[in-house]
């Protein structure tokens, strides 16, 4: 991490850092003050734009141009909703800076309330996230109990009230569309898009849902400016601090922060202590687990932003780094990762809901020394008929209803393809209980 200062985790584990107290005392709600009382919407969305930031939520779209979608001269209300959600396996530095630094979240979450005209905000958070959501409540009565959330914050004409509301544990509730089913009330099962959710979103009105870690930067950027944001990192398309995180065979595993286009060989042996035991890497889930998965040649020089980790044939997404070493067995992993998948599926797909389920049987019968030869092909083919070819452009999505369809199938499909010779080896030589 040479030469580079922690932004979005300077405070952690200073004693009192969830605290408004400490918040403030640190230049805590400057930025939000400013945005709110000093800068019209259009130059709040303006130095976003500027600033390059992409969501930090999987799809790393541009958040100025996100918000710069809701029509502004709808009569309706405008909602913003903090997706605080959390569920993509290998992902855990949301809770970690709502745990840790909440009010930085809610500063973020004031300045693109704002930005979107906005006076009703919602943090939908996991429902097991039980402290963190404890946490958010006391922060938010803290900013009640001093004007900065309520009505006529920081002394201005702009109301704002948050509510968090905790979620029931879907992993598909983190889609943003399914989210915003659930939030209503309803079965968290996604919509169709069009329409986007910036024209009809929570409760058919103009809505903006932004991940944790997107909104807890733009305090910053709002206080340095767009250009200082842009030049963090090795790429200005794809700016900013990033935090990763680190989980499976490595000595160390964790959250790290650094700037967006750190080499993936840096955080994995630097910072993560390298792979456990002195083990040999075998490959590495770059972007949580529905990213396809890369074999350890593929990642020398590898930087992870959003285009780095496309060119190379995955995804940067949530950053959830997942580290196999040589021990790793493939298709128990392989059959691990779809079991995930089916159990989550939603269901309203036939798809999507009875490809994954297909593929868990066949996995299943792999495991158990049943496999078939002609089942390695059937597995490729039933991905390609959820969710299509691995092929990051846009037009390879649309056979279901929501890009669950895809997070299933590339990953299962890369890790047939690239270790076949694993799954071969089932139907000669392995058998487990
Ligand atoms: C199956 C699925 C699960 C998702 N889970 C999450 C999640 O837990 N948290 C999150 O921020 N985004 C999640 N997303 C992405 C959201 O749909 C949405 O793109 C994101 O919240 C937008 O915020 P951003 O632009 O700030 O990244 C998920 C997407 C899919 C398809
Ligand atoms: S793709 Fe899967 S999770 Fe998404 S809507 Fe269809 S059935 Fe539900």
């Amino acid at each position: 991490m040479t030469g580079y200062e922690p932004i979005l985790t300077k405070h952690l584990g200073q004693p009192g850092s969830a605290t408004l107290a400490y918040y403030l005392s640190n230049e805590g709600y400057k930025a939000a003050r400013s945005a709110v009382r000093d800068m019209d919407r259009s130059q709040i969305i303006q130095t976003v734009k500027e600033s390059g930031l992409q969501g930090r939520g999987g799809a790393g779209f541009p958040a100025g141009v996100k918000w710069s979608f809701i029509p502004q001269n709808s009569k309706k209300p405008k909602y913003l909703i903090n997706n605080a959600d959390e569920g993509e396996p290998g992902t855990f530095k949301d809770r970690l800076l709502i745990n840790h630094n909440p009010h930085q979240v809610i500063e973020g979450m004031i300045i693109a309330a704002k930005a979107i005209d906005c006076h009703l905000a919602f943090i939908y958070i996991r429902g097991e996230f039980v402290k963190e959501a404890r946490v958010l409540e006391t922060a938010l009565d803290e900013c009640y109990n001093n004007k900065i959330l309520g009505k006529g914050i920081f002394n201005s004409k702009y109301n704002l009230d948050i509510i968090v509301h905790r979620g029931a544990g879907a992993y598909i509730c983190g889609e943003e569309t399914g989210l915003i089913e659930s939030l209503e009330g309803k079965r968290g099962w996604p919509r169709i898009k069009p329409p986007f959710p910036a024209i009809e979103g929570y409760l058919g009105c103009p809505t903006v849902v932004n991940n944790v870690e997107t909104l807890a930067n733009v305090p910053h950027i709002i206080a340095n400016g767009g250009q200082w944001f842009r030049g963090i990192g090795a790429n200005p398309e794809s700016p900013g601090p990033k935090l990763y995180c680190v989980s499976g065979h490595v000595k160390k595993p964790g959250v790290y922060e650094g700037p967006c286009g750190t080499e993936l060989t840096t955080i994995i042996y630097d910072w993560a202590g390298g792979i456990r035991d002195d083990n040999k890497l075998k490959a590495v889930i770059p972007g949580g687990s529905s990213s396809p998965v890369l074999k350890a040649n593929e990642i020398d020089g590898l930087k992870m932003d959003f285009p780095s980790v496309q060119a190379a044939g995955s995804m940067f997404g949530s950053a959830g780094i997942i580290v196999m070493d040589e021990t790793t067995d493939m298709v128990q992993a392989c059959y691990n990762l779809a079991r995930f998948y089916a159990h989550e599926s939603c269901g309203q797909c036939t798809p999507c809901r009875e490809g994954t389920t297909w593929l868990i049987k066949i996995l299943d019968r792999f495991t158990k020394g049943q496999g078939r030869q002609e089942d390695i092909d059937l597995m490729l083919d039933v991905t390609d008929n959820i969710g299509g070819l691995i092929d990051l452009s846009y037009g390879s999505f649309g056979k279901t209803i929501c890009p669950f369809g895809e997070a299933v199938s590339w990953p299962v499909r890369a890790m047939v393809e690239k270790f076949r010779p694993e799954f071969e080896s089932y139907l000669t030589e392995k058998v487990t209980g």
